[in-house]
């Protein structure tokens, strides 16, 4: 292939960023549980590359001897630390294996028979099968040219039906990593009814650092039954294999979720170590200053390429690639590294995890590799 000169400029400022940032890179945090590499690098699920917080390994290996019995006490000891940590009472909080339950019990609780869906696209998916399954109309809102969900034309959407409407919300957004705008948020939240009810998904919720953000947990602790919020251990808290996922909202709305969920969808493994994970004091700015880090790797080279980045509120960033997403993501996959899917009406564009300094700094010389093959 023949490769222009912006190609070798731009790779070439792109080394050098990359070597200067790399020399920052002794001061980086590292805890005693960093999982040894194998396989492909993993930058495609979001999760937390610094392995479990080391009280929950050491949870872990402490409780598993009692995981003949039933997980209640355990899961009702973490349903009470979650309840202290976050200013509730126990009544508003629901466990879920994984917050995927808890998307699927909210929906469950709000659905009727005339109700439709109104979500943003692209968006996390999940309930979308959830409400195919169930039968539900979808309509799916396409972002709008900023890439910022259109909560304008949701809102002509839930107008237009003829029935309920149960609006799902990502806060920040997967895959832009965009936040919902507060105050428009707290307008339509406000506006809650039997008639329109919300389901705000808070995956990355840890992970925010913009002051405006503003959590839907406000709303129930307002007293607005008609909002359910979901929130998982899976991302920040580094506990994805463990299935742990909480929902939150007022009694009577916590009431009807309960009525969905299964019996016994705890297990002790997941509570103890979700546990241990939220009292450690250390394990979020520990995760913050590794996103940060990883973060400002990415930045460099995508600047030095000229590959524009949405801002980023959480640990993915979605960022220009110049080419088709499905033929980047195989590329990448062929050299070793699995990134983000293509997601509708966003083709040119990926979702990249950010997982540890070093890692990024194997994926940004892949990236450069990319430029100079004239790729990206
Ligand atoms: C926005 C969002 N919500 C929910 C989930 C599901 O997380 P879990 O079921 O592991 O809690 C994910 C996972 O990627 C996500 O990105």
């Amino acid at each position: 292939m023949q490769l222009s000169r912006r190609h070798f400029l731009s790779a070439g400022a792109a080394v050098s960023a990359l070597a200067m940032a790399g020399c920052q890179s002794s001061a980086l945090p590292h805890t005693s549980q960093m999982p040894a590499q194998s396989g492909p690098l993993a930058l495609n699920f979001n999760e937390n590359s610094l392995g479990l917080p080391p009280a929950s390994m050491k949870a872990l290996q402490q409780a598993l001897p009692q995981a003949f019995r039933y997980p209640d006490a355990a899961r009702s000891e973490l349903m009470q630390a979650l309840a202290e940590y976050l200013g509730l009472q126990t009544e508003q909080l629901i466990y879920g294996n994984g917050s995927s339950e808890v998307l699927k019990m909210s929906l469950d609780a709000m659905a009727t028979s005339n109700a439709q869906l109104v979500m943003p696209d692209p968006t996390f998916g999940v309930i979308e099968d959830y409400a195919l399954a169930r039968g539900m109309k979808v309509v799916k809102v396409p972002l709008n040219a900023a890439l910022q969900t259109d909560i304008a034309a949701m809102q002509a959407a839930v107008t237009g039906h003829n029935g309920k409407s149960v609006v799902y919300l990502c806060n920040p957004n997967n895959p832009t990593g965009l936040l919902l705008p507060g105050g428009e948020l707290r307008q339509w939240l406000g506006q809650a009814s039997d008639k329109l009810e919300f389901i705000i998904d808070e995956a990355y919720a840890e992970y925010v650092q913009q002051p405006e953000f503003e959590s839907a947990i406000t709303q129930v602790k307002a007293g607005n039954p008609h909002v359910a919020v979901a929130r998982t251990f899976s991302k920040i808290y580094a506990l994805a294999g463990l299935r742990v996922g909480y929902g939150i909202a007022e009694t009577s709305m916590l009431n009807r979720m309960t009525a969905q969920a299964s019996i016994d969808n705890a297990n002790i493994a997941g509570c103890v170590a979700a546990k241990a994970a939220l009292q450690d004091k250390d394990w979020l700015a520990l995760s913050i200053k590794n996103n940060q880090q990883s973060l400002a790797l990415v930045m460099e080279t995508l600047n030095a390429l000229g590959l524009e980045a949405l801002p980023c509120n959480a640990n993915f960033i979605f960022h220009r690639i110049n080419s088709d997403t499905s033929e980047y993501q195989q590329r990448m996959a062929d050299a070793g590294i699995l990134v983000g899917r293509q997601f509708n009406h966003t083709n040119g564009w990926n979702r990249l995890s950010l997982g540890r300094p070093d890692e990024m700094v194997r994926f940004c010389k892949m990236l450069i590799r990319f430029r100079q093959q004239g790729w990206v």
